[in-house]
């Protein structure tokens, strides 16, 4: 009986893993670019953590963590986000009496109990950043900026990022009550889990999916209409830099994002190429998460990418081709695959990527396996080249044989000049 992988939870095949890391060291060079540092964080954690954070009647806590009772009864929870750890991590470290502020980015897997569909997996990866320590409508613009740069590094199809106000512990209670209020009044229009949540979070009514209640809160108050001075001031002034620094955004005031540490700013990405799960990233400001988790009263800002959804939506050509094999040796006969085993430790020790088989196999066989590896040169070691000391070069491409072409004394570096040569001369016999 063969055993299968976990539903939700997916292999990344060596022919996709290139992309991967192409993703990776992009998100890298560009946060790199903006000041900001690697952290790693632990994939588990106490599940309180989360609980105290994204907030007891979010979709994620309630239904989709994987939780479990460790040995000692103590519960902890594979963790579903990046932002509660790292918070965690600044005040457990008391980063802020080591920097004013601090500029963090990380990737690694994440871990949520959804129904698995195209783009939404129950072990996804993200990639995430994190200013601690600036409240400023400056900082949000740049995490915009830097957002805006990556997504267009990446070449993601028509990305859009929709943006809003939360309002702050000024504006929110009132607003919050209007809300809550006009979803009482609309009651028998909710759908059971709005209805079931109302008086506890009034918020999630504006981005449930369900096409009745949509339809019931058409006309729900949202909170752009009721933000205070300095949070409107805010939010215009985030919206000012992205127009004049070119980046296009969409207003979305009925966007409030799954987990509850938002205040002020908050944004998703879209994309196209998702389906029904078209958000590729989102994040925002959260300004009372560092307190609530047991440290000062620093603000943060930041967001995460969804790097299953980054591919489904990159341009086709985007990313790096896997990195195939330059040279291929086929050895004829027992001394010919000792030198060549010796040949390829040579040039792999030099840089070079070097492919060979070993079992006698006959020239055909071999030629056929270096033809599945789309290898362009097959160094062929029979008995003559061995007593000549040059191997024969079969151009795959070209079709072309190089009688005994290169020494079996070359570096890896002569080895790629010879590999060079050929090639130019292929080209001018066919010219
Ligand atoms: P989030 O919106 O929950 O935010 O997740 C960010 C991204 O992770 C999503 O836009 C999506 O691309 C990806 N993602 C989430 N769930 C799944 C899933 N089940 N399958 C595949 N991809 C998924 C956060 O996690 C916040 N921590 C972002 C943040 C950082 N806010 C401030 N700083």
């Amino acid at each position: 009986m063969k055993i299968s992988s976990v539903k939700g939870f997916h292999d990344v095949l060596p022919g996709e893993t290139a992309r991967w890391t192409w993703i990776e060291r992009q998100a890298r060079e560009v946060g790199t670019r903006y000041g900001f540092t690697e952290i790693r964080i632990p994939i588990v954690e106490r599940t309180e953590l989360f609980s105290r954070s994204i907030g007891d009647t979010t979709d994620i806590v309630e239904k989709e963590m994987y939780s479990f009772a460790d040995r000692d009864g103590s519960s902890l929870t594979l963790r579903p986000e990046g932002t509660a750890s790292i918070v965690r991590a600044y005040v457990e470290h008391a980063m802020q009496q080591k920097e004013p502020v601090s500029k963090l980015f990380y990737l690694g897997p994440m871990f949520r109990r959804e129904r698995p569909q195209k783009g939404r997996l129950r072990q996804f990866s993200q990639i995430g950043v994190e200013v601690i320590g600036r409240d400023d409508a400056a900082i949000d613009a740049e995490v915009l900026l830097l957002l805006h740069d990556l997504l267009t590094g990446l070449e993601i199809r028509s990305p859009q990022i929709e943006l809003n106000s939360l309002g702050d512990a000024t504006c929110r209670p009132p607003y919050r009550d209007a809300l809550l209020a006009f979803g009482q009044a609309h009651r028998a229009a909710l759908c059971e889990n709005c209805s079931r949540r109302l008086e506890r979070n009034p918020l999630r009514l504006l981005d449930c999916k369900n096409p009745e209640c949509r339809a019931a809160t058409t006309d729900a108050p949202v909170m752009l209409d009721h933000l205070c001075g300095p949070c409107r001031a805010h939010f215009d002034a985030v919206c000012t830099v992205l127009r004049r620094e070119g980046v296009g955004y969409r207003l979305n005031p009925r966007m409030v994002r799954g987990l509850d540490y938002y205040v002020r700013t908050a944004f998703e990405v879209v994309a196209e190429g998702l389906g029904a799960q078209n958000a590729v990233g989102g994040g925002g400001r959260y300004d009372g998460l560092v307190k609530a988790l047991g440290g000062p009263d620093i603000p943060g800002v930041g967001f995460a990418l969804g790097v299953e959804r980054l591919i489904l939506s990159m341009a086709d050509h985007a990313g790096a081709a896997p990195l195939l094999p330059e040279v291929f040796i086929a050895p004829l006969g027992a001394a010919a695959e000792s030198e060549a085993m010796h040949l390829a430790h040579r040039w792999r020790r030099d840089g070079v990527r070097v492919e060979m088989t070993s079992g006698g196999k006959s020239l055909k066989s071999q030629m056929r396996l270096a033809d599945k590896m789309s290898v362009q040169y097959v160094l062929i070691l029979g008995e003559d080249e061995l007593a000549g000391q040059a191997l024969t070069v079969r151009d795959m491409a070209a079709k072309r044989d190089f009688a005994r072409a290169i020494e079996l004394s070359s570096s890896g570096n002569a080895l790629r000049d010879a590999l060079a040569q050929l090639a130019h001369h292929s080209v001018e016999q066919r010219a």
